[in-house]
């Protein structure tokens, strides 16, 4: 059985509920847009391509059965939910990539006078649909791209990697198989995977609740560790590579994604291990310079203070809980896209063409 975050056919949609795994597997339907905007806002869907693909389905859930006087009519109803559901969470770029596709090409259709209204609502349609199979093969993609470099690596003991990644990047983060967790499943798949380490990922536990389900799910040969015993693993454990997935890669590189990331940076950093990034296309935002202009969202504190609900922390103290943190550029070693591997330094040059080549 796979897992299976997203179920969609034809104008129904159902999501996994994240926010009960590991321990209840519920789907929830998706009825409209507002349902959409919840689920993302609540985290019972999350991780930057799930997000977007939600989003844009629940509008496609919307649209097949509501008729519409006329194509203008048709593409304020598209900019307007999409708009809403960007603010679902701030700092994932997936959602805003999408709704600039689906609008722009609600714009070209309602001014082409050979498109009628009817034509006009199948080609958005589709083009929300088709969101899905791209993203699993983009990230099949991503798989095989990364997998062939972390085997090449000198420091990887004849052909058998041992990684280390952050927060939940996988089939529950994506509309399957996974980005960072992609490349680790190509790595299984062609027998070179020894063992793969997954944070617990604090506050959320992402990596506890999510990447370890998806890993034992898959009998991948792997191990949990607390967030803060990444230094002493890097330290006694010959690991070949931290793989990482992305939220929002900036024009020059800097990346954006799950609190630690930029901590388990450094460290790889100090013990010579190479760090990646997996990241389709549609997590680089070529619009933002760098890292420093990324939204960064921050969540409630009792994501702190609480354990299932009960209160741990002592009462009366502050928090601070932001959920992303900016690793620059120069901690990494590569970014994986579907296209390549890329230097952060090229990523703008060569994510422009392909963007290009994508529109024509
Ligand atoms: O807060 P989340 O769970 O949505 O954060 C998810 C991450 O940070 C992932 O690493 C990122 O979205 C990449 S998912 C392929």
């Amino acid at each position: 059985m796979t897992l299976q975050a997203i179920k969609y056919n034809k104008g129904k949609l159902e999501i996994l509920d994240q926010l009960l795994l590991p321990t209840q597997s519920v789907y929830r339907d998706i009825l409209s847009v507002e349902d959409g905007w919840k689920a993302i806002n609540s985290m019972q869907v999350r991780g930057a391509p799930a997000i977007a693909i939600v989003g844009a389905l629940s509008l496609a859930v919307e649209m097949y059965p509501k008729i519409y006087e006329d194509k203008q009519e048709l593409e304020k109803d598209v900019e307007e939910k999409l708009n809403r559901l960007v603010k679902a969470r701030p700092t994932a770029v997936n959602m805003k990539i999408a709704t600039h596709q689906i609008t722009s090409l609600a714009k070209e259709l309602a001014y082409n006078d050979l498109i009628n209204l009817e034509e006009m609502k199948a080609k958005i349609l589709g083009s929300i649909e088709e969101m899905l199979e791209k993203d699993v093969s983009d990230n099949k993609s991503i798989g095989l791209i990364g997998a062939d470099a972390i085997i090449k690596q000198k420091n990887c003991n004849n052909g058998s990697a041992r990684i280390l990644t952050h927060c939940n990047t996988g089939s529950l983060a994506t509309a399957g198989y996974g980005t960072a967790l992609g490349v680790i499943r190509a790595l299984h798949e062609s027998n070179h995977l020894e063992h793969v380490y997954c944070t617990e990922t604090r506050p959320y536990m992402q990596g506890a609740r999510l990447t370890a389900y998806e890993l034992v799910h898959d009998r991948l040969p792997s191990t949990l560790v607390c967030d803060s015993a990444v230094a002493a693993l890097l330290q006694h454990e010959q690991i070949t590579a931290v793989v990482v997935g992305a939220d929002r890669v900036a024009a020059n590189g800097d990346t954006a994604n799950k609190i630690g990331t930029y901590q388990i940076a450094v460290v790889a950093k100090h013990h010579g291990v190479p760090f990646y990034v997996a990241s389709p296309l549609s997590s680089v935002d070529l619009s933002i310079p760098s890292g420093e202009h990324i939204p960064i969202e921050e969540r409630s504190d009792k994501e702190i203070t609480h354990v299932l609900d009960k209160r741990i922390a002592a009462p009366g103290i502050s928090c601070w809980n932001p959920a992303f943190d900016i690793t620059p550029a120069s901690l990494i070693t590569g970014i994986i896209t579907e296209h390549g591997m890329l230097d952060p330094l090229e990523l703008e040059e060569k994510v422009s063409k392909f963007k290009c080549l994508q529109k024509e």
